[in-house]
């Protein structure tokens, strides 16, 4: 039985039962001289770089090019054009557009297929041949759109299928998120509280203690031991269940500066030399203050905890636009691609005292101001981080606008 899409462009380019009949009494004709004539249109396509991918795919990746020719000439020229032929043509099709091959390169193997056939038919001096040529002529314009149809449905249905599995990827990752996190969130409430109940106690202890006592140093180290506890299980609240932005007028060199005052005691970032340009007064946005201010706290620490004694760290604040780019850079450890790949999963850490909550949470955090987060990472050259933020207060989701803003981008 033909197939639709063959019908339809035989009838647009008239192609009809005669034509079909002419080029039949062809294919009589020329059958011995396929192979040869094959070959010679393989060898003019190798000529050209690139097309002779048009034959990639399809059935028969491991014969004979030539053959593989030959074959599609005869089936072409005695008209098949049922259900077989014309899941094949759509194989090959796909697997063209698979293989990336540019669409110009069919229009230039039917040509040279023309060029060819159309060649022998003069010299074998046809009674009819003009007849006969008109007729291959319109045979090879229907094949040549029904080919260029199936690559057009080939790479349409591959940016579909791409599309697919961005959105299934953002779907596998919020529910994990979400089965993590409710895990997460029941195991912190359940830790929260003894531990503020033995933190407090073993101050009442610490401070029944004579000051001469032998043991400060290792009570000293238990408070310590709790507090770094205390700030995983904040960590894992945070994550587990995210506070909604609060959103407010935000200036960014406010929060650099609060921030580097509160990170300058910590012994990581002691170590290291925080280099930051003066960050005009313009720089606002609007957003929850509190966690712009944890974003770059995770940041800073990350960085510091990368870097060696005496490196640089970057802290800077580009404006551009409607949005603002908060930069943290070090000249630290970066990240190995392996690394670099898990980095913003849930609980990947590779520090023996990380919760590998860091970077998830900071995406969050940018994500729901309406912004992102971007990260560049070399093996022993360093790590820039970059988050976007917009600067207007229609770039929240739980914002009515949101959906205009990102209409209008
Ligand atoms: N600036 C950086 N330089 C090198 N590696 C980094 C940097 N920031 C993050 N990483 C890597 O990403 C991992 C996850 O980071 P994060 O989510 O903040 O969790 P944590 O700091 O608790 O490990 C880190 O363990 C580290 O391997
Ligand atoms: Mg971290």
């Amino acid at each position: 039985m033909q197939q639709p899409l063959y019908s339809d462009v035989a009838s647009s380019i008239g192609f009809d039962d005669r034509d079909a009949a002419n080029v039949l009494s062809l294919s009589r004709k020329v059958k011995t001289e396929i192979p040869s004539l094959a070959n010679r249109v393989y060898l003019r396509l190798v000529q050209h770089e690139g097309a002779v991918q048009i034959l990639a795919g399809g059935d028969h990746q491991t014969d004979n090019p030539g053959d593989v020719i030959a074959e599609w000439l005869v089936e072409l020229l005695e008209g098949r054009h049922d259900k077989q032929h014309r899941d094949k043509q759509r194989r090959v099709g796909a697997a063209r557009v698979r293989a990336g091959v540019p669409q110009q390169y069919i229009v230039t193997g039917i040509e040279l297929v023309w060029q060819e056939l159309s060649q022998w038919t003069q010299h074998a001096n046809l009674p009819d041949r003009d007849e006969v040529l008109s007729s291959l002529h319109r045979l090879l314009m229907v094949e040549l759109a029904i080919m260029l149809e199936d690559y057009k449905r080939s790479y349409v249905e591959t940016i579909r299928e791409r599309e697919r599995s961005v959105v299934e990827e953002k779907l596998t990752r919020a529910e994990h998120l979400a089965e993590i996190g409710q895990l997460a969130a029941s195991l912190a409430h359940e830790i929260k509280n003894p531990l503020a109940g033995i933190s407090g106690a073993i101050q009442v202890i610490r401070d029944a203690m004579p000051a001469e006592d032998p043991h400060h140093p290792i009570v000293a180290e238990i408070l310590g031991q709790i507090n770094r506890l205390d700030a995983t299980v904040k960590d894992l609240l945070q994550y587990a269940r995210p506070t909604p932005p609060r959103a407010t007028k935000v200036a960014l060199g406010v929060v650099v500066n609060r921030v580097l005052s509160v990170l300058e005691k910590e012994p990581a970032v002691l170590r290291v030399r925080i280099a930051y340009e003066p960050v005009p007064a313009s720089a606002v946005v609007h957003a929850d203050e509190g966690q712009i201010e944890q974003l770059l706290i995770n940041l800073i620490l990350n960085a510091a905890h990368a870097s060696d004694d005496g490196d640089v760290i970057h802290v800077g604040v580009v404006s551009g636009g409607d949005e603002m780019k908060l930069v943290v850079q070090d000249e630290g450890a970066g990240m190995s691609p392996e690394v670099r790949e898990r980095t913003f999963e849930p609980f990947f850490t590779t520090k023996a005292r990380g919760t590998g909550l860091g970077l998830t949470i900071c995406r969050r955090i940018a994500e729901v101001h309406g912004g992102d987060i971007e990260l560049e990472s070399e093996p022993d050259v360093g790590t820039t981080v970059t988050v976007t933020l917009p600067i207007g207060d229609k770039g929240h989701r739980t914002d009515s606008h949101s959906q205009e803003r990102s209409a209008a981008r």
